[in-house]
């Protein structure tokens, strides 16, 4: 949940007259409508029990929790998860992998263990199909991972008792995109907690059809730290930034909704070590970060600036995929970030996600780096960062 995105509900042009719409298709020359039908109807939705409300109640500060990294026990190459899937495809070297053939809710220990490990090797792990994988079943998965966090501003579904349920429903929705410059948009879940979330889930409960829109982005913080320089790596593991809860709390509150605990500014290393692939990575997020501890205002204005840019245009960071119904995506909140994109109407996207507090965030100098582990591993050249030597444009 990126901060301050709250959701008005409006209709999906509704108050045209016929005359007025005909007029607008007349005026047209283009009949094409990329991924807009079918509009799929919800007469009888199933899943009413989980649209979204905004309960009325407050919580105590969160108090730290135990937790042990799974994917410590899980197989190194993740083998007894993926040998029982039908297909497994990388979206990109850095990030993203898709796969089909498992269902999550009949998972062993070993192979949630294995998927732990996947999910901190490859940042964000795309399941299809997860029609059995119900929210009792997410939560459960969930849970196994470590303590389930309660968000303390979003909507949590209306069914008592799911309150460390975040929902995502988007119908006939007012559209946001332009209150916020894009980049900014781009975040991972609450960074401002004292332990941040690890492994997290998102279920589609309803979704638009393929090229319908509604897909996510995520951005691997592994490979963002290696777009560094070497002297800019060590210059930002020296630093930590303060994480902010405020903004998100002071945009619910403007639309009269309850801040269920109170918002907190919490400081962070800037880089973190991931304590199952032993790798660095960025620990940065333009949705929360708010000032870089221990340099001039205009130094950290600048260092979020700069960071920021590389968040959101570091492509070879990054990969997207689109959601559609049953569809699951597993990621590790510490190293990636991500971002929505709009535009879906008039479909609806209807989702549940589930996440887990991971450890606190530790810098350790004897991490490495994941570009490094691949180029020693299979013989790649070193990224070229003193911009020496003959480049060609790739198109
Ligand atoms: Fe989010």
């Amino acid at each position: 949940m990126a901060p301050y995105m709250q959701e008005q509900q409006v209709s999906f042009l509704p108050s045209l007259p016929e005359e007025k719409q005909g007029f607008l298709v007349s005026k047209s020359s283009v009949n094409y409508e990329p991924g807009h039908t079918p509009v799929e109807a919800h007469d009888d939705y199933q899943f009413d029990r989980l649209r979204p409300r905004f309960p009325n109640v407050h919580w105590p500060a969160l108090a730290e929790v135990p937790y042990v990294d799974k994917g410590l026990f899980g197989h190194p190459s993740s083998s007894n998860l993926l040998k029982i899937a039908t297909e497994v495809v990388d979206y990109a070297p850095k990030i993203g992998t898709e796969i089909t053939g498992i269902k999550l809710r009949s998972l062993t220990d070993a192979q949630r263990n294995d998927l732990a490990r996947l999910v901190a090797t490859r940042g964000v792990v795309i399941f299809r199909g997860q029609d059995d994988f119900d929210i009792d079943a997410q939560r459960e998965l969930g849970s196994y991972f470590g303590t389930l966090h309660k968000h303390a501003t979003t909507s949590v579904p209306l069914q008592e008792g799911l309150e460390d349920v975040h929902v995502i429903f988007m119908e006939g929705t007012k559209d946001m995109r332009a209150m916020f410059t894009k980049p900014f948009l781009w975040h991972s879940d609450v960074t401002y907690e004292l332990q941040p979330l690890a492994y997290t889930s998102l279920k589609l409960l309803s979704g638009p059809p393929q090229g319908g829109g509604g897909d996510t982005l995520w951005c691997s913080q592994y490979a963002a730290y290696d777009a560094l320089s070497p002297l800019m790596q060590q210059f930002l593991e020296k630093l930590t930034a303060l994480h902010s809860a405020k903004m998100q709390a002071d945009g619910s509150r403007a639309f009269g909704r309850t801040v269920r605990r109170e918002p907190i500014v919490t400081e962070h290393p800037l880089v973190r070590t991931h304590p199952v692939t032993g790798w660095k990575s960025l620990f940065f997020n333009p949705g929360f970060v708010t000032a870089i501890k221990g340099v001039p205002k205009t130094e950290s204005d600048h260092i979020i600036s700069y960071l920021t840019e590389i968040v959101s245009t570091t492509y070879e960071a990054q990969a997207r995929f689109q959601l559609r119904k049953d569809d699951v995506a597993v990621w590790d909140n510490r190293i990636c970030n991500h971002t929505a994109t709009y535009g879906f109407a008039p479909h609806r996207r209807h989702a549940v996600r589930v996440a887990c507090h991971g450890e606190r965030p530790v810098f350790d100098p004897a991490g490495t780096s994941q570009e490094d582990d691949y180029c020693a591993r299979y013989g790649l050249p070193q990224i070229n960062k003193d911009c020496t030597g003959l480049a060609n444009y790739n198109d």
